[in-house]
């Protein structure tokens, strides 16, 4: 929130770095005194939560990248060789993967309680809409970091995914091919393909750093929402972020933390697929290819459509409508708390999603299709028809006047109104 500075430079040193560059009192500013809401609850963890995978992401794949060759007939080798001879090679390699699934875990819980309290309605839009691209960016990296494998499962996911763009010859014949075989860097996924991925694998992450900056800045001007959606009003309404909520995100991180540690610890490969232990073979199809446990929704929405162009189309807007949910929600009132209708409607997007996520890894035929689609239906009807909808018909059931009355309770000694209204504490 912006809000005066209160930064006191305590030597001669500070001072003179505070006038030609006063980082330090951005980081007393922005990181300690910060006023926050008081209400947040475990959900508001998240996003500490991520920044700190985000750096796990960064500091592992550098290493990583030093024992690393992008070359299809040595990547396959390669990771062995990290895996068998680098020193900590293993806990490096399966820090970065599972750190991946840990990510998007994450993502998915921040995402989802952003849509619960309506923390993407104004005036927070730019910052819902710069998350909205650092998921996409998440997901464009983590597809590529999996197929620098050049195991089975990474060579024909590469080769599923750009060959969606041949859709495109539906609408100019020959567009879709020439885009295809410009990805590739040929006729067919080679080594070209293979060192642009790696290349770019590389570059994103430092993409999603910048847009992270952003994100926090965005977040940082209107202040953050909280779990009531009601604007802070009176100063009992904030907290300094530090000590409380720093203590709260360390604490949730930490546990967050053990459980990261039992995959990378006791089950490394739960959550990847054998096929990607078997090295790249153009000439053998796997039986199934399915992608990572995060892509598996919207890999169901594209196999439940049985037009490849408007499957691939549909792939994209399930991502890219989200970044039109401020409009598209019509509502008033922020929290779903108060609103007894989408709250249902909430839960069965959440239920929607993730029977699409199992969907995913089956094989799309019989009821698994037929559920695909129901599904599907579901996925676009919520967010097309249910939001705008509900928030015009639903009547909201009473809100606290404040954040302060909703954690005291109303009449409490800082929260009375009356006594708000006589002696203003206003911000
Ligand atoms: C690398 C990924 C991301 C990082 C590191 C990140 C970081 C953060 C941080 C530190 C906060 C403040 C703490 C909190 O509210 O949890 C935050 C808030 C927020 N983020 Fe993210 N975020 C990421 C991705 C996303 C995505 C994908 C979306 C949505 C599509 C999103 C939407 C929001 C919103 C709406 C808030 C404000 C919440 C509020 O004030 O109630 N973020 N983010």
């Amino acid at each position: 929130m912006a809000h005066a500075s209160s930064y006191k430079p305590n030597s001669a040193i500070a001072k003179w770095f505070d006038v030609r560059l006063p980082v330090m009192r951005m980081m007393h500013d922005q990181l300690q005194v910060y006023p926050t809401p008081r209400n947040l609850n475990y959900l508001w963890t998240f996003g500490g939560i991520l920044t700190f995978f985000l750096a796990v992401q960064l500091i592992t794949g550098i290493v990583l990248a030093m024992h690393y060759v992008p070359h299809e007939s040595m990547a396959f080798d390669s990771v062995e060789h990290i895996m068998r001879d680098v020193n900590w090679g293993w806990l490096l390699r399966y820090m970065h993967a599972n750190g991946a699934s840990m990510f998007f875990l994450a993502v998915y819980i921040h995402i989802a309680r952003g849509m619960y309290y309506g923390s993407y309605k104004a005036p927070r839009e730019i910052l819902w809409i710069l998350g909205v691209f650092i998921f996409l960016a998440m997901m464009a990296t983590s597809f590529m970091g999996y197929s620098l494998v050049w195991g089975q499962m990474s060579f024909w996911a590469v080769t599923v995914i750009t060959n969606l763009f041949s859709s495109l010859d539906a609408i100019i014949s020959g567009l879709g091919t020439a885009i295809v075989q410009w990805i590739w860097g040929g006729f067919a996924v080679g080594n070209p393909t293979l060192n642009r991925l790696y290349s770019l694998h590389y570059l994103l992450p430092f993409v999603i750093a910048g847009l992270v900056l952003l994100h926090i800045w965005a977040l940082h001007v209107p202040g953050n929402n909280n779990p009531t959606g009601i604007d802070v009003k009176l100063k009992s309404d904030t907290i300094p972020f530090h000590p409380y909520y720093t203590l709260k995100d360390g604490f949730a991180l930490s546990v967050f933390v053990i459980l990261f540690m039992g995959f990378v610890f006791y089950a490394p490969n739960y959550l990847g697929h054998p096929d990607n232990y078997i090295a790249a073979n153009p000439l053998q199809t796997p039986p199934h290819i399915v992608p990572e446990w995060y892509f598996l929704p919207y890999y169901a929405i594209l196999r439940a459509i049985p037009d490849k162009l408007i499957g691939v189309i549909a792939l994209f807007a399930s991502i890219g409508l989200l970044a039109f949910l401020p409009w598209l929600d019509t509502s008033k009132v922020k929290s779903a708390r108060y609103r007894p209708v989408y709250k249902w409607f909430f839960a069965l997007f959440v239920i929607d999603t993730i029977i699409l996520g199992y969907l995913g890894a089956k094989t799309p035929e019989g009821w698994y299709l037929l559920l695909g689609r129901i599904c599907t239906a579901y996925y676009f009807l919520h967010l097309l028809v249910v939001l705008p909808l509900v928030g015009l018909l639903e009547k909201p059931t009473a809100m606290p006047g404040s954040i302060t009355d909703d954690v005291l309770g109303k009449g409490s000694p800082t929260g009375r109104p009356a006594r708000a209204a006589a002696s203003p504490e206003r911000r």
